[in-house]
C-alpha cells in the first residue's frame, strides 16, 4: 500500500523535476511540499524494528567485542541504505568494566558471628530469557567505580545532592567514613557519587527507588507494564566529565600522546576514588528495614514499604558491606560516519547523529534512536533515486560509540574535526532514544527554535486519541503536554547529558535534540536495565507497525530535508539577540541586585552595563539583518555570504580559554556546570562564579571573577554583532 503511493509521487516528481536539474528552474513550492510528503512516506515502522532486532542481538558495551559488531551492523546498514563515503573512525580511549566472574556485591553482615545474613547476587536474572539470557547480561555495576571492599556504616543520603548532604550536616549525621546510600533521580549519578565521596564516604550504593520507577501497583511491573520490576538496576558510568580522560581537548587517536593519568584524574575528582554499587529497591529494602537512627524529613521518604531512617549504621550492630571489582582498560572504539552528498554545497554539513554503545541490550537507549537513523539514511537516500530530489548541503550520519562512558566518540569526533566543524557545520541534529510514544520534546538554541517548531506543525501525530481531540500533528500534544513561557512549547537551549554537547560546548555548532517520551519530562522506569530489549518496544510502548518510532524518524528527517535544502538558512537571530536581551540580561541584574551592596561588585556592576548596550545593539542589528537576509533572493553567492555570516555568529559564543577550571566548555551561554552535568544552566559559568562569590570570604578576588565573566560575554555578544555587518 505505501509503496504503492511513493511510486505515484515519485512519478509525479520525476515530471516536475525532469525539465534539468539546475535548482532554479523548480517550481519551488510545489515541489517541497511533494518531496516532504514522499519522504514521510518512505519511511517504514517495520524497518525500524528489524533494524532493532539486528542491534539488540547481545549486550554491547562500548570497548567489547559485541559492541564491534554492532558497529559492523550499522556500517551495513548504512552501506546497504545507499549513503556514501561509509566508514569508522578509531579511537584510543579510557573505559572501564566490572570482573564478569565475580559479580558487585553488597552484603548485610553480622560481626560477632562473622556472617553476612543477607548479601545481593549481583546480577539480575533474565525475565524473557530469549531476550536477556547471554551470559553477564545481568551484572550490575558503575563504569568508572573504584574498585575496593568497605565494611561500614549505612547514612541515607536522600538523592545525594549538595543540599541533601548539607541537611545531613545540619542533623549533625557525620557522613565521613560512612557508606552513602543514595536514590537515583534529580541528578546525575557522578554528582552524587562525588558529593559522598566529598562528604567524606568511603562508599556509595545507588538505587532505583519505587516511587520513582514502580508507581504502579506492585505487581503490575515489567512484563505487565514499563514499571521496573524488583530486580532491575540501573546501570552507568559516574566519572565527572566527558570526553577521553586521558586525551582532554585532543582527540585520542590510537597512538597519540597521552597527556594525562588515570591517577592525576582521580586527583582532580574526574574519576571517583571510592568504590559504587546501583542496586534494586529490594536489595534496597533489606537495608532500609533494618536502618537505625531519626527518620528522615518527610520529603525524604521513599516508595518503598518501611519508614525510611537516616542512620547511621544498622540495628543490632549490624554491618554493610560493599563489594566492588573493577578495572581501567583502554579499548578502541569505532564512530560510524555516512553521507548524502550535498548537491550544491557539499561543504556544507547537517549532521544527524546518536550512539550506539549500550549498558546491557539498548532497545530504548539508545538503540530505538540507532534503528530510526538508518531507517532515515535509507529514506533519504531512495528518494534521490526515485525521484530527481538532492539534498542541496550534505546530510552527515554519525552512529556514535561510548555515550554511555561519557559522551567519549562524539567528544573526540569534535575535538579532531573541530575546525572543519567550525567552519562548515550547519547544525548538529541529535535523538538519543525513543523513550515514550505520547509527545515530542525537543531542546535547541534559540535561532533554532523556529525550525523546531515548524516542522513539529508539519508532522502527523501518531497518537490516535489526540487526532480524535483535533490534534493532528505532533505540535499539538508537544504544545499541550509542554507548555512554555510565549504560548510557545517549552525549550530549553541545552540539557546535558548526551552527543550534541560536544558539539555545542566545544564547537560551536548549534544543536537540536529531541526525543519521544511520556509527559513528564523524566526518565523512563526501565532507563539502563538488563529489560531494555526489543519486546518493550514492540509490545509496551509501540503497535506492530511501530507507528510510534516512525513518528520520530519523520520528525528527524523533515527537520534535516529543511536545514539541508532551505536557500537561506533557516536560523532566527533576532530570536538569539532577543532572548539575551529580554531574558539573560534581566535575569542576571536580578541575580545580582539581589546579593547585598559591596564596592568589591563595582566592576561587575560596570560590566553588565557594558552587557546591556551591547545586547541592544545586538537586537537592532539582528532585526537589521534578519530584514535584509529576507530581500536576497536567488544571488546563490550573496545566499552563501549571509549564510555563512548566520553560521560565524553562532560561533562568537566560543571562550577558546573554557569555563574556568573546564577548558573544553567554550561555550559562554549553553556549556554544562560541572555542578550538575544533567541541568543545563544557562551561562554556568557566570552563575558558579556568583555562587563562589557568595560562599567565598575572599570577596575581592571572587567579586572580580564575576565581573571577568560578564566581560567574557560581552565580547561574545559584540562579537555577534559585528559578524552580522558587512563591515567592521
Ligand atoms: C514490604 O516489601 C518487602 C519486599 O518487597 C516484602 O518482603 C514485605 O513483605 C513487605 N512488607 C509489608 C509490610 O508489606
Ligand atoms: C505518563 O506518565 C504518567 C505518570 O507516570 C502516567 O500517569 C500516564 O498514564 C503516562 N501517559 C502515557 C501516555 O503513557
Ligand atoms: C504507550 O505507552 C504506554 C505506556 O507508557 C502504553 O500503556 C500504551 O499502550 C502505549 N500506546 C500505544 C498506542 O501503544
Ligand atoms: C524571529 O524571531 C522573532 C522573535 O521571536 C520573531 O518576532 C520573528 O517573527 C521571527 N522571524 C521569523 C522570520 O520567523
Amino acid at each position: 500500500m505505501v509503496r504503492a503511493s511513493v511510486v505515484l509521487v515519485a512519478a509525479l516528481l520525476t515530471s516536475v523535476f525532469i525539465a534539468g536539474s539546475a535548482k532554479m528552474m523548480q517550481p519551488k513550492n510545489v515541489m517541497e511540499k511533494e518531496i516532504r510528503l514522499a519522504l514521510l512516506d518512505e519511511i517504514q515502522g517495520e524497518n525500524i524494528k528489524a533494524n532493532l532486532r539486528v542491534l539488540t542481538k547481545e549486550p554491547h558495551q562500548a570497548g567489547t567485542e559485541a559492541n564491534e559488531r554492532v558497529a559492523k551492523a550499522i556500517e551495513d546498514m548504512y552501506t546497504a541504505a545507499g549513503l556514501q563515503k561509509v566508514h569508522t573512525l578509531t579511537y584510543d580511549v579510557l573505559l572501564s568494566y566490572p570482573d564478569w566472574d565475580q559479580p558487585n556485591t553488597v552484603a548485610i553482615r553480622n560481626p560477632s558471628k562473622g556472617v553476612d545474613i543477607f548479601k545481593s547476587k549481583g546480577v539480575t536474572e533474565p525475565i524473557l530469557p530469549d531476550e536477556q539470557g547471554a551470559p553477564h547480561a545481568g551484572h550490575q555495576w558503575l563504569a568508572y567505580s573504584a574498585p575496593g571492599i568497605v565494611e561500614g556504616d549505612v547514612v541515607y543520603a536522600h538523592s545525594g545532592t549538595p543540599t541533601d548532604f548539607a541537611r545531613l550536616k545540619e542533623m549533625g549525621i557525620d557522613v565521613t567514613g560512612k557508606i552513602a546510600m543514595m536514590r537515583y533521580g534529580q541528578s546525575f549519578r557522578g554528582n552524587k557519587v562525588a558529593e559522598a565521596q566529598a562528604a567524606g564516604a568511603r562508599a556509595a550504593i545507588l538505587f532505583s527507588d519505587p516511587a520513582e520507577v514502580a508507581q504502579g501497583n506492585r505487581d503490575d511491573v515489567y512484563p505487565k507494564s514499563i514499571w521496573m520490576p524488583p530486580e532491575g538496576v540501573q546501570r552507568g558510568f559516574i566519572m565527572n566529565g566527558h570526553g577521553d580522560l586521558l586525551t582532554p581537548l585532543y582527540p585520542a587517536k590510537p597512538g597519540a600522546f597521552k597527556s594525562k593519568t588515570a591517577e592525576e584524574a582521580k586527583a582532580e575528582k574526574i574519576l571517583p576514588s571510592i568504590p559504587a554499587v546501583p542496586i534494586s529497591y529490594t536489595t534496597a529494602y533489606e537495608i532500609l528495614s533494618r536502618m537505625s537512627g531519626p527518620t528522615v524529613f518527610s520529603d525524604w521518604q521513599g516508595g518503598i514499604n518501611v519508614t525510611y531512617r537516616l542512620g547511621p549504621g544498622l540495628r543490632d550492630g549490624l554491618k554493610t558491606v560493599v563489594d566492588v571489582k573493577s578495572s581501567l582498560q583502554n579499548r578502541h572504539i569505532h564512530n560510524v560516519v555516512g553521507y548524502i552528498p550535498g548537491h550544491d554545497e557539499e561543504d556544507r554539513y547537517v549532521i544527524l547523529g546518536n550512539h550506539f554503545d549500550a549498558w546491557v541490550y539498548g532497545s530504548i537507549d539508545p538503540n530505538s534512536g540507532t534503528a530510526i537513523l538508518a531507517e532515515v539514511a535509507r529514506a533519504m537516500v531512495e528518494l534521490t533515486k526515485t525521484t530527481s530530489w538532492k539534498p542541496a548541503r550534505s546530510i552527515i550520519f554519525v552512529a556514535w560509540d561510548a555515550e554511555e562512558y561519557g559522551l567519549i566518540g562524539s567528544t573526540e569526533f569534535v575535538e579532531e574535526f573541530v575546525q572543519q566543524l567550525g567552519g562548515r557545520a550547519v547544525a548538529y541534529i541529535n535523538m538519543d532514544c525513543f523513550q515514550g510514544n505520547f509527545t515530542l520534546d525537543a531542546n535547541a538554541v534559540p535561532s533554532l527554535i523556529d525550525v523546531v517548531i515548524d516542522v513539529a506543525k508539519r508532522i502527523p501525530n501518531h497518537v490516535e486519541e489526540e487526532v480524535q481531540a483535533g490534534r493532528k500533528t505532533l505540535y499539538d500534544t508537544w504544545i499541550r503536554t509542554n507548555p512554555g513561557p510565549n504560548g510557545e512549547p517549552d525549550i530549553k537551549p541545552l540539557v546535558g547529558g548526551t552527543d550534541h554537547v560536544p558539539f555545542l560546548t566545544f564547537a560551536g555548532v548549534p544543536t537540536i535534540d529531541f526525543r519521544m517520551e511520556n509527559t513528564t519530562r523524566k526518565s523512563y522506569p526501565l532507563y539502563h536495565s538488563l529489560f531494555e530489549t526489543p519486546f518493550v518496544n514492540e509490545h509496551l510502548y509501540d503497535k506492530p507497525d511501530f507507528a510510534m518510532h516512525r513518528s520520530i524518524g519523520r520528525y528527524w528527517a523533515e527537520i534535516a530535508r529543511t536545514l539541508a535544502d532551505a536557500p537561506l538558512l533557516p536560523f532566527n537571530v533576532t530570536r538569539s539577540a532577543e532572548e539575551m536581551h529580554s531574558n539573560y540580561v534581566v535575569e542576571l541584574k536580578k541575580a545580582l541586585a539581589a546579593l547585598p551592596a559591596d564596592p568589591n561588585l563595582d566592576e561587575a556592576e560596570q560590566q553588565i552595563k557594558m552587557l546591556e548596550k551591547a545586547s541592544e545593539k545586538f537586537l537592532y542589528r539582528a532585526q537589521h539583518f534578519s530584514t535584509h537576509a529576507l530581500l536576497v533572493k536567488d544571488d546563490d553567492r550573496k545566499l552563501r555570504g549571509i549564510n555563512e555570516r548566520i553560521m560565524m555568529t553562532e560561533r562568537c559564543f566560543l571562550n577558546p580559554r573554557g569555563s574556568p577550571g573546564a577548558s573544553q566548555n567554550r561555550h559562554v551561554l549553553y556549556s554544562i556546570s560541572d555542578k550538575d552535568t544533567y541541568a543545563g544552566r544557562v551561562m554556568a559559568a557566570l552563575y558558579d562564579a556568583i555562587d563562589d562569590y557568595v560562599a567565598n570570604s575572599d570577596k575581592k578576588t571572587s567579586g572580580r571573577a564575576v565581573a571577568e565573566q560578564i566581560s567574557i560575554i560581552y565580547h561574545a555578544v559584540h562579537c555577534a554583532t559585528n559578524t552580522l555587518k558587512p563591515f567592521l
